[in-house]
């Protein structure tokens, strides 16, 4: 590593649990106390909080951001031959949920200005089969709600929101997680909003979808050994509700200072040629989960940060129509966007703790990078 540099991690988890510490211990304490480890007050209290923060009528908190799509996509009942179209361009959980949901993930291109749904080639992706759309917020930026919304209406699909990367992000003044029949979250701790272990809920404004994916959730069950439905356990843990409990009050602070984050970076590659950030969005706003850039050289720009003590991730290196997990669904689409931006994209550090001093320290090892 350079000796004058200053490291900066990609992501520091300490500086966030620091933040927390005694309001956790406080939380933890109680719940030792009264023993109530699944379910209980802190899980209500937190789906209370959460749906009030985003607009919508019901949370129900379930084990993980991939439980989550599954439970969405069963509770409207998709089953063999259902087609759903996903990007392919996204974590894998998006489109292995539609398979593990006992279905078929149709991949759609994403669009170059935001990585996010490509609506044009999601319309020409469309068959008979097709029973909705899984939308994906991809680095805390909302795809187009209204336009995906109209796509879907006129077609009788439902539209789910993959949320797992955007708490707190609006489309056009409103938090997403209520614009489609329902949105699926993770808390996976390095999630803008994320606990200390696995976490994640699904939100909808329909009464009788978040019945079905809380019982969906809990075995089925509508009271004690009565099973209306095979369902699962996928709960939320009341200790990782305490975790959320204390973090969520800070999101929007948080939020806030990626935001900072974002357009400092901004300013410092205001006039480079290498490496260029995705656009600002005009009618979302995004939550920075990861500020990502594009460069031709990635490997040599990962590596020249990487010397520098600068910490940097590739989401992701390989689009997902093309991963052999998926290769038993036939010849694999051209999705030239996703093909062509997974040899490109670096994502730069970003969390809320990050200080202004690592900020500028990124921005010289970009400048470096381009002298
Ligand atoms: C877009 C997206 N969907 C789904 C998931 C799955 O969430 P989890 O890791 O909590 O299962 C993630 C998490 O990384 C994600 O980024």
């Amino acid at each position: 590593m350079n000796r004058d540099a200053q490291p900066v991690p990609m992501f520091d988890l300490g500086r966030a649990v620091a933040r927390i510490e005694s309001e956790l211990d406080r939380r933890w304490r109680r719940l030792l106390a009264a023993t109530a480890f699944v379910g209980g007050e802190e899980v209500r209290e937190f789906e209370r909080a959460f749906a009030e923060d985003h607009e919508v009528e019901h949370c129900v908190g379930v084990a993980n951001g991939t439980d989550a799509l599954v439970l969405a996509l069963r509770a409207h009942c998709v089953g063999p031959g259902d087609e759903v179209v996903v990007p392919g361009f996204t974590f894998v959980a998006t489109a292995a949920a539609v398979l593990l949901a006992g279905a078929t993930p149709v991949f759609a291109d994403v669009r170059p200005d935001s990585l996010n749904l490509d609506l044009e080639d999601v319309a020409r992706r469309l068959t008979s089969r097709t029973v909705g759309v899984i939308g994906v917020h991809l680095y805390g930026n909302p795809f187009d709600l209204d336009a995906a919304g109209e796509l879907c209406a006129g077609r009788g699909l439902w539209l789910i929101e993959d949320a797992a990367q955007a708490h707190g992000a609006r489309w056009r003044g409103r938090p997403v997680g209520g614009f489609g029949s329902l949105a699926t979250w993770s808390f996976y701790p390095s999630k803008n909003l994320g606990c200390f272990g696995d976490g994640g809920a699904v939100t909808t404004n329909d009464p009788e979808l978040a019945r079905r994916v809380r019982l969906l959730a809990n075995h089925g069950a509508t009271a004690r050994y009565h099973h209306e439905l095979v369902g699962g356990n996928s709960r939320l843990d009341a200790l990782q509700a305490a975790v959320l409990n204390c973090r969520l009050p800070l999101l929007a602070g948080d939020n806030e200072r990626r935001r900072q984050v974002a357009a400092r970076y901004r300013e410092h590659l205001a006039g480079a040629r290498e490496v260029t950030a995705l656009p600002e969005p005009r009618d979302a706003t995004p939550v920075w989960h990861q500020f990502t850039v594009l460069c031709e050289r990635r490997d040599a720009l990962q590596a020249f940060l990487a010397g520098r003590g600068i910490g940097s991730a590739t989401h992701y290196p390989e689009p997902l129509h093309r991963q052999p997990a998926f290769a038993h669904l036939g010849a694999p689409p051209a999705l030239e966007v996703a093909e062509d931006v997974a040899r490109r994209v670096l994502c730069l550090p970003m969390f809320a703790e990050l200080t202004d001093e690592e900020v500028a320290a990124v921005g010289r090892a970009l400048a470096e990078f381009e002298a």
